[in-house]
């Protein structure tokens, strides 16, 4: 069970050819042990993605159990584009995902498939890649090498008292810092690299991500995500002291759009920490401006446009179009852990939103996965980036770890009230648990 790969879409038999209409993706992906699971016959994702001119406009959250196919305009018929729309945003489409087995089989690969396509740009084939580490003390140096090239940066370790080679200790990965010493006094260890030495936050396609896939059209946050995973294949393979199938991945900020990413991308990853993350991470494309101020799809784009693939500027200003949003990459983890940190002052980032519109549509997802205590809402005072966001997850982190209860309550969203239903009108008609 390593890191994801797409074997249909690399395979080139999918993209750029005629793809028969009940076509059923391989089983090969190996999100979660299907062996006893039954049959199920899948979709399948377009042969040409739709552009947003193919795609209704919605208003409100798009429905996670309605397949792509399913959702582009082409399927309006006589009905008409607005009544097509209307019957897609509250969840009326046709041939939604009935059954567990098929958003694990069919659905959940195809989010991970569009969401590439459409933002992330296609995560590299970590079975072409070969990774060699060396430690030196809390130093950990990690090589990469794919296609004769070759990309190395280094991962720093802090290990907490007890941990060894008999009683491993669980690991947070981080980049740019967080709250180290309640994590260490838990027993949690803590890994962190310069996610400069990846890919720079910036046009420039430096770093050691670039040093093999320059010239592939992939967001930054994408070689951020490979940051983590390959530093994880380092801690595997030279600190026994850490336990490398209990991992968290955190950041704040756009380093959480970055540790969102390394969640979703790595079925390795036991917990998700993204922290004040925004647009691109678990701030909603719609609803954009619930907080005051307003991150959008479209300063988000022009500001640092290389966080994300080419693909999602073609949605700029027409961000409604998206098949999907943020609770959509928040429901494609499941049934693995996500612990979401706002804070209340933090307008740009819009925490209300994250509270009050994605994390409990992605909630719906998971609650119908039977998952629900897996993902977690922590809204705390405080702005942005404030490390007592890293406090105010822990006890979750640790239930996750250790199966220590938490006393708190990760579905209280404090001062932003109830969640706001009208926002995933789909969520009042979910298929019935088989
Ligand atoms: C799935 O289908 C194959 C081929 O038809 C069959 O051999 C296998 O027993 C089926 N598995 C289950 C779990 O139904
Ligand atoms: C660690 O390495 C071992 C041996 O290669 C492998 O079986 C295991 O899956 C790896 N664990 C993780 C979390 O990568």
């Amino acid at each position: 069970m390593r890191s994801l790969s797409f074997p249909w879409v690399f395979a080139g038999t999918l993209i750029g050819s005629t793809v028969p209409l009940a076509l059923s993706l391989p089983q090969a992906q190996p999100l979660r042990d299907r062996s006893n699971s039954a049959n199920v016959t899948c979709a399948g994702v377009p042969s040409t993605f739709p552009t947003w001119q193919q795609l209704p406009t919605q208003t409100t959250l798009p429905d996670p159990f309605l397949p792509l196919k399913y959702t582009t305009t082409d399927n309006a018929g006589s009905a008409g584009a607005a009544t097509f729309a209307q019957s897609v945003m509250t969840g009326q489409g046709s041939h939604r995902i009935q059954t567990s087995e098929e958003w694990y089989a069919c659905r959940q690969p195809e989010i991970l498939t569009f969401l590439q396509e459409y933002q992330y740009g296609y995560y590299p084939d970590h079975g072409q890649e070969k990774v060699e580490a060396t430690r030196s003390g809390t130093s950990v140096s990690i090589s990469v090498t794919a296609g004769g090239k070759t990309g190395k940066f280094k991962a720093t370790i802090s290990l907490p008292s007890g941990a060894s080679a008999s009683k491993p200790a669980p690991v947070v990965i981080n980049i740019g810092g967080m709250q180290n010493q309640p994590y260490l006094g838990a027993g949690i260890a803590i890994a962190q690299f310069d996610y400069t030495t990846v890919a720079a936050d910036s046009n420039s396609k430096t770093g050691a991500f670039w040093d093999i896939y320059k010239g592939r059209d992939i967001g930054v946050l994408t070689a951020w995500a490979w940051g983590f995973h390959r530093t994880l294949d380092a801690l595997n393979l030279t600190v026994p002291e850490i336990d490398a199938s209990r991992v968290g991945v955190t950041g704040c900020s756009r380093l959480g759009k970055g540790a969102l990413a390394a969640g979703l991308f790595d079925t390795r990853i036991t917990v998700t920490m993204p922290m004040s993350s925004g647009v691109q991470g678990l701030g909603p494309y719609r609803y954009h401006a619930m907080s005051g101020q307003d991150e959008t799809l479209e300063n988000s784009k022009s500001g640092a446009g290389w966080w994300s693939d080419s693909k999602l500027g073609t949605f700029v200003n027409h961000a409604e179009n998206l098949p999907y949003d943020a609770h959509t990459i928040a429901a494609a983890i499941a049934p693995r852990a996500l612990i979401i940190d706002q804070g209340t002052g933090d307008q740009f980032t819009n925490s209300k939103a994250t509270a009050v519109v994605v994390y409990p549509a992605a909630k719906v997802v998971y609650d119908w996965l039977g998952a629900g205590d897996k993902i977690g809402m922590s809204v705390r005072s405080g702005g942005h980036c404030d490390m007592s966001g890293f406090t105010s997850v822990l006890p979750f982190v640790q239930q996750i770890f250790f199966g220590t209860k938490s006393t708190k309550d990760y579905t209280n969203l404090g001062t932003y009230g109830p969640p706001m239903t009208t926002t995933y009108p789909w969520a009042s008609a979910v298929p019935k648990v088989s």
